[in-house]
């Protein structure tokens, strides 16, 4: 395993994504660790590296954050990246300061010597194509040390202690603007710290089932399950390893897309056998929601109330009965960048601009322990996974769908006549979406996009249908393209598209005379309208 220590980089989750690509296991524990911690993380003598993140404090604020010394006394490989290079060299001895100039953007490095990390991969000339983030730089080199790669405005943009086998890179190898970053990251966590490329979803599902079964022993286990990626794939992993000991309770609020109730409960029920309890509170949730018009209020209700039948169903299932001797733990589908979220990064103070939907807390407020088998998997390992244990693709690679639902895409007043004819126009944007291909790119426009769905506007239009006139609902049509959500493109959809969801929509989802398309990237639109 390598051990990643997060000095608060906005792309260390990279770092450790980088690496799982290269089949290594690895964790990302916060930089301030203390040395018995990382000790004892290395007892187990599986540990073979580890990596310092960049940040974006200087080494030289009062307060700043110091790798524990304990990793330079392990006899493993170290490389430091960024500021994780800038605190090596002045842990060790050398020297920092602060550039006059920034350094931001694509860089050419000069590659100079051998060594174990960089050689060979530069071009002709020796230069190697690098993305650049960075004000200090290391000014002298610490004992033992060797520069490996230089700019014009940094003369040591790289270092190497290869008797310690300790490295460091002032650019970012972990970013896809470093072409090769991925080949030197595999390159440090295989041949330098010589790590088993032994991380693969086949041997792992193995593993996961042993340890569900271990840890659940033969008690009963509930997990809500929402369709979504991340429940789907928790519950096709629990119900391999303890089959009827595994009850999914599947909510639907009145706010699913078109059919989803139907797929998840013929998936599960039909094809997987997986006992499973579907609850209709659609009329309840709407009940609720009747008048109200705000986004928070309403994202706060479907939240509430979701907990509220939750909670009861769970209630149900805890005192047993039927057969059941009542369940005792919650399975939640919680993924890797959920845990480094809540528990690793500092914390930041953020605005509130979306009351997120979620179940936390529930654990505690029933009584329940927590299983969450997928703590360990960032998204495309948890859709890599879904697949190996024979979900469908089409299930498992879906866009992200918003626990609150159609009810953040019907903006103000949420009607049931509004959620109809929003399901209907949606299901048609789908699937054409799913129908277009891009040929040189050799995939559909559904594939291309990140995220695509239609808005109901309850504001009404004229239009002029055959000979008479039409005064009816607006859609509007929005697809993203992003890799992280934080930002968004609006994607360049071809207009023969468009022309064909918006000729489909007016003419089959009687009540809607007009569609438009949404070209407001995030920031400063979000990307749901609520
Ligand atoms: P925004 O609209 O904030 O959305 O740009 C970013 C991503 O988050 C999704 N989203 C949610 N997901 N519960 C969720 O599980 C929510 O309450 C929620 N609100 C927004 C949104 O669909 C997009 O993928």
């Amino acid at each position: 395993k390598i051990l990643i220590l997060d000095f608060g980089s906005q792309v260390t989750q990279l770092i450790a994504r980088r690496v799982r690509e290269a089949h290594v296991y690895c964790e990302v524990h916060p930089c301030d660790v203390s040395s018995d911690w990382v000790r004892s993380f290395a007892a187990d003598g599986l540990l073979k590296g580890i990596i310092l993140s960049g940040s974006h404090a200087s080494v030289y604020a009062d307060e700043t954050d110091r790798a524990p010394e304990a990793i330079f006394d392990l006899g493993i490989p170290v490389l430091g990246i960024c500021y994780g290079m800038q605190t090596m060299a002045q842990q060790l001895g050398g020297k920092v300061e602060s550039g006059q100039q920034r350094e931001f953007g694509h860089a050419q490095i000069q590659l100079h010597g051998d060594n174990h990390l960089l050689q060979g991969l530069g071009d002709a000339n020796g230069q190697l194509q690098v993305w650049m983030s960075h004000g200090d730089k290391v000014t002298e080199l610490p004992a033992g040390f060797k520069r490996m790669a230089s700019t014009p405005s940094c003369p040591i943009a790289a270092f190497a202690d290869e008797q310690r086998r300790f490295y460091g890179v002032q650019f970012h190898p972990e970013v896809t603007h470093t072409p090769l970053g991925h080949q030197i990251l595999q390159r440090f966590v295989r041949d330098i710290c010589g790590a088993t490329p032994d991380w693969v979803m086949a041997d792992y599902i193995a593993e996961a089932v042993e340890k569900i079964r271990a840890q659940v022993g033969d008690e009963e286990v509930i997990l809500g399950l929402s369709g979504g990626v991340d429940s789907s794939v928790a519950a096709a992993l629990i119900h391999r390893a303890i089959g009827d000991q595994l009850t999914c309770v599947f909510v639907d609020h009145g706010l699913l897309r078109k059919d989803e109730g139907k797929m998840v409960i013929d998936m599960f029920a039909g094809k997987l056998h997986a006992n499973i309890v579907a609850v209709d509170a659609s009329e309840q949730f709407l009940g609720h929601l009747q008048g109200v018009s705000d986004p928070e209020q309403k994202r706060k209700i479907i939240g509430r109330e979701f907990v509220e039948v939750f909670k009861a169903e769970a209630a149900r299932l805890k005192a047993g009965g039927q057969g059941h001797q009542g369940a005792t733990f919650l399975a939640q589908g919680t993924i890797y960048p959920d845990v480094i979220e809540s528990g690793g990064a500092k914390s930041k103070k953020a605005v509130t601009i979306k009351s997120h939907h979620n179940v936390g807390g529930l654990p505690e407020q029933l009584g329940l322990k927590l299983l969450e088998p997928l703590r360990e998997l960032f998204k495309d390992e948890v859709r890599e996974l879904g697949v190996a244990l024979g979900l469908p693709p089409e299930m498992v690679y879906r866009h992200p769908f918003p626990g609150p639902g159609l009810g953040v895409r019907i903006l103000g007043e949420i009607k049931k006549e509004y959620a109809d004819l929003l399901r209907e126009a949606d299901a048609i944007f789908i699937e054409e979406l799913r129908n277009f291909r891009d040929e040189a790119a050799g995939k559909t426009w559904y594939d291309l996009t990140s995220q695509a769905f239609t808005v109901f506007l309850p504001v009404k239009s004229v239009g002029v249908m055959g000979d008479g006139r039409t005064y009816e609902y607006v859609v509007a049509l929005r697809a993203v393209q992003t890799s992280d959500f934080m930002t968004a493109d609006w994607a360049e959809l071809p207009y023969a598209l468009l022309k064909k969801v918006s000729s489909r929509i007016i003419n089959e989802v009687r009540g809607i005379n007009r569609v438009t398309y949404d070209v407001s990237s995030k920031p400063p639109a979000t990307i749901e309208w609520e």
